[in-house]
């Protein structure tokens, strides 16, 4: 696992923007795992631009989003698909047909979770899988005590997270409890995963998530298993890190950081 720690979330947003257009600009047939929240709200602002400015062409990349509320349409201003629509691909040259969210409103879950991942199966795999931590340690919504070989599934969503995302809904109680999303497992297969982690808030769950046991309980300590994980985070979230001193050193130091520094 490698640790990148910026001074600032907003630069912690632009290298993550460009490790993603780094490596579609190396692949153009790229397929790219997603995720939501707020945290990846300036990342997508940052990939906009440069599409904009020509530095990053999504003419051929397929995409794959993390998760989706059961019950919400995608029109519905909480949904995953609106969010993604209105935060990226509206503003990119990319093909709507080419990206992927569960169908929220799937009559059979069981069927649309298995038929997820087999787009993502028949697709060859993700490239890279960019996503987020929630404060409860879950990535997608994989909350506590969910297994590490998990596909997608739906997930009944734990109190932690119901209050962390209930806020965005008007009224916060119409916030549904369930939500499709992407396995543990799912993520691991990802070729490479890019993790950014921002804010205060997260400096515990953070630290606990990369350095601590791994664990079930925190969802994202599983990408410890995974052979090619970059977590990148700003300072305030990195505020708890033990090895913080040695991060820096090695961002600064190793050759293959250079073209980020
Ligand atoms: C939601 C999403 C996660 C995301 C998390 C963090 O729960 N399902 O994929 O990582 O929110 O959100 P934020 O970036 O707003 O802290």
């Amino acid at each position: 696992m490698d640790v990148i720690i910026r001074p600032t979330a907003a630069e912690a947003e632009e290298l993550t923007a460009r490790m993603i257009a780094d490596a579609i600009n190396a692949k153009p047939e790229f397929r790219l795992g997603l995720a939501t929240g707020a945290t990846m709200e300036n990342v997508y602002a940052n990939l906009s631009k440069m599409n904009k400015a020509g530095k990053v062409d999504f003419s051929q990349v397929r995409t794959w989003n993390l998760d989706e509320y059961v019950g919400l349409p995608p029109e519905h201003d909480q949904s995953y698909r609106y969010y993604m629509n209105k935060n990226l691909f509206n503003n990119i040259n990319i093909d709507i047909r080419n990206t992927h969210l569960p169908d929220g409103m799937a009559a059979d879950e069981v069927a649309e979770a298995e038929r997820y991942d087999d787009s993502i199966e028949e697709a060859g795999g993700i490239d890279l899988w960019l996503v987020g931590i929630g404060c409860s340690g879950h990535v997608g919504f994989n909350d506590p005590g969910t297994s590490f070989s998990s596909r997608t599934h739906v997930a009944y969503l734990t109190n932690t997270t119901y209050e962390q995302n209930k806020i965005y809904f008007n009224p916060p109680e119409s916030m549904p409890r369930r939500a499709f999303t992407a396995g543990v497992g799912t993520v691991l297969d990802a070729k490479k995963v890019v993790q950014l982690i921002t804010g205060k808030r997260k400096a515990g769950i953070a630290a606990a998530a990369i350095e601590g046991p791994m664990t079930a309980m925190i969802s994202s300590s599983a990408l410890q298993l995974h052979p090619d994980t970059v977590v990148i985070l700003d300072a305030e979230a990195a505020a708890q890190l033990k090895l913080r001193d040695f991060y820096d050193e090695v961002f600064m130091n190793d050759p293959k950081w250079e073209a980020y520094r």
